[in-house]
C-alpha cells in the first residue's frame, strides 16, 4: 500500500521542516506549502489524503483555505494548527469544517495522534462508500435495486421470462417499480433493438385513446387531419408497455384482446388488417381479480395478459430495500460522500411508505437538499410525518426525555399521529381527539401540518 499523503502548509520555515521531518519519519509522504496559494495548486496536483494547516499566514490563512478545499471536496479532513491561546479560532475552524486542530507548541507524540486519527477516519469513510457501492452493485439488477428475498424472485423471474415472447402483467402498488420491471424486460429480450414503446391507459382521454394505440386514417373522423400510426405500430418489432391497463374502456379492451390474438389491428376508419409483431407487458395498480368479478374487466382478456404474472410488494414488506435504496438514491442525487446516519435509517425503516420507492426517493432527495450539516443526514433532517411517524408509536408516544418536552410539542405530535392514524381524514381525526373539525384545522395551521401526499383537508 503507498504511504498516506499529507499535504502541510506554514508560513513558518522552521516549523513547516520540523514537522515534515516528524511526518516523515512516521512513513508519510508529504509535500508542503509556505501559502494558502501554493497550498491549492499542489492540492489540485497531489490530491492529499490530509491536509494540515497553520491559521495565521499572510495572504491567505488557514480558515480561508480551509474553506477553499472544502468547496472542492467536502469530505477531505482538514487539521488547523493554532498558536496557543487562540482557541476561538480553532474553535471557528471546527465549525467551519476543520476535522481537529492542535495548539502550538506541540510535541511528537501529539501530532503523530491526531494525523493517524484523522487518516483512520478517512480511510474509514471511503471504505464505507465503497461498500455501499458494492451492496448496491451486487443486490440490483439493471439499475432495480433490491436486497430482499422477495425482489430476489422478481429479479430471478424477470431474467428467466425476459428472453421469451410471453405476455407479462406486473402488477404492484403505485410507486413500487412497474415501469422500471417492464424496461428492464424489454432491454433483457431479443427485441431490445426494436422500440420500447409505453402508453398510459388512464393518462390518455378516453375519446383520443383507441387512435393513439390503434391509428386512424385521414377523415376518420372530425379532426383526423392525417393518418396517424398508432401505438401498436409504432412498437412493431419491439415491445409495447400498457401501463393502467385496469383504466383500459371495454370495448378497447376487445380489440387489445383481438391484437394479442390474432397479432394484427386497424387503424380507426380502415378495415385493411396490418400485421405487427409486438410483444405485450402490461401493468396495473388495481385488483383485476375483483374487476373481473364486478365485470369490469374481461375475464377472455384477463388470462390472455396474465400469462406471466408478475407481482411486485410494497415498499414496507421488503424492509430491507429501505438503508439500500436509501444509499442509492443519495449517489444518484450527487451526495455519495454524505452519511445517512443510523436514526434516519431507523426512522426511514419504520415509516410504511405508502408511496412507495417513489415516495422514498423524494423524501431522500429533499431531506438531502434541506440537511442541517453537509456531511451528514439525520433523523432531523426527514420530513416531519417520516420522523414523527417513529416518535408516535403508541407506547413511545408517552416517552417523555428525561431533559423534558415542550407541551406544544406534544400537541403537534397528537394532532399527527392523529391525523396518519386516520389517513388524514380530518372529521374522523377530530372525533378522535375529540374537538370539533374547524378546531383541528385551526391547530393543523397552526403547526403548519399537511398530508405530504397532497389532498389535506378531505
Ligand atoms: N427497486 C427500485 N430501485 C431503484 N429505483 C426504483 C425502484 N423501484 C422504483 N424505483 C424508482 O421509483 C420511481 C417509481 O417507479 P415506477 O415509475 O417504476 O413505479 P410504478 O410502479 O410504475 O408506479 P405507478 O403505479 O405510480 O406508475 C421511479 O423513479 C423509479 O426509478
Ligand atoms: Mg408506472
Amino acid at each position: 500500500m503507498s504511504p498516506a499523503k499529507i499535504l502541510l502548509v506554514d508560513d513558518d520555515e522552521g516549523l513547516r521542516k520540523v514537522i515534515e521531518f516528524n511526518l516523515e519519519q512516521e512513513g508519510y509522504e508529504v509535500v508542503t506549502a509556505s501559502n494558502g496559494k501554493d497550498a491549492l495548486k499542489l492540492y489540485a496536483e497531489h490530491s492529499p489524503d490530509l491536509v494540515i494547516t497553520d491559521i495565521k499566514m499572510p495572504d491567505m490563512d488557514g480558515i480561508e483555505l480551509l474553506g477553499e478545499i472544502r468547496r472542492r471536496d467536502i469530505e477531505k479532513l482538514v487539521v488547523v494548527v493554532t498558536a496557543f491561546g487562540a482557541v476561538e479560532t480553532a474553535i471557528e475552524a471546527m465549525k467551519l469544517g476543520a476535522y481537529d486542530y492542535i495548539t502550538k507548541p506541540f510535541n511528537r507524540d501529539e501530532l503523530k495522534l491526531v494525523v493517524r486519527k484523522a487518516l483512520e477516519v478517512q480511510k474509514l469513510r471511503s471504505r464505507t462508500r465503497m461498500l455501499e457501492a458494492e451492496l448496491i452493485d451486487r443486490f440490483s439488477f439493471e439499475s432495480i435495486i433490491g436486497g430482499s428475498a422477495r425482489m430476489a424472485e422478481v429479479f430471478e423471474l424477470v431474467r428467466r421470462i425476459a428472453p421469451s415472447q410471453a405476455t407479462v402483467l406486473i402488477k404492484g402498488e403505485s410507486g413500487t417499480g412497474k415501469e422500471l420491471i417492464a424496461r428492464a424486460i424489454h432491454y433483457n429480450s431479443p427485441r431490445s433493438k426494436g422500440d420500447y414503446v409505453a402508453v398510459n391507459c388512464s393518462a390518455i382521454p378516453e375519446s383520443l385513446l383507441e387512435s393513439e394505440l390503434f391509428g386512424h386514417k385521414r377523415g376518420a373522423f372530425t379532426g383526423a387531419i392525417a393518418d396517424k400510426v398508432g401505438k401498436f405500430e409504432l412498437a412493431s418489432g419491439g415491445t409495447i408497455f400498457l401501463d393502467e391497463v385496469a383504466d383500459l374502456r371495454f370495448d378497447l379492451q376487445a380489440k387489445l384482446l383481438r391484437v394479442l390474438q390474432e397479432k394484427e389491428i386497424e387503424r380507426v376508419g380502415d378495415p385493411r388488417p396490418i400485421k405487427v409483431d409486438i410483444r405485450v407487458i402490461a401493468a396495473t395498480n388495481k385488483d383485476l381479480e375483483a374487476m373481473l368479478a364486478e365485470g369490469t374487466f374481461r375475464e377472455d382478456l384477463y388470462h390472455r395478459i396474465n400469462v406471466v404474472p408478475i407481482m411486485l410488494p410494497p415498499l414496507r414488506a421488503r424492509t430491507d430495500d429501505v438503508p439500500l435504496l436509501a444509499h442509492h438514491f443519495k449517489s444518484k442525487f450527487g451526495e455519495a460522500d454524505c452519511r445517512i446516519e443510523p436514526d434516519a435509517l431507523a426512522a426511514l425503516n419504520e415509516y410504511p411508505w405508502p408511496g412507495n420507492v417513489r415516495e422514498l426517493e423524494n423524501v431522500i432527495e429533499r431531506s438531502l437538499l434541506l440537511r442541517k450539516t453537509p456531511e451528514r443526514l439525520t433523523a432531523d433532517d426527514l420530513p416531519d410525518h417520516v420522523r414523527g411517524h417513529r416518535a408516535l408509536q403508541p407506547d413511545s408516544l408517552f416517552h417523555i426525555p428525561e431533559e423534558g418536552i415542550k407541551l406544544e410539542e406534544v400537541e403537534k405530535q397528537f394532532l399527527l399521529y392523529s391525523l396518519q392514524k386516520h389517513g388524514w381524514n380530518q372529521t374522523r381525526a377530530a372525533k378522535f381527539l375529540g374537538i370539533t373539525r374547524q378546531a383541528l384545522i385551526y391547530r393543523m395551521d397552526k403547526y403548519g401540518l399537511k398530508d405530504e401526499k397532497g389532498d389535506a383537508g378531505k
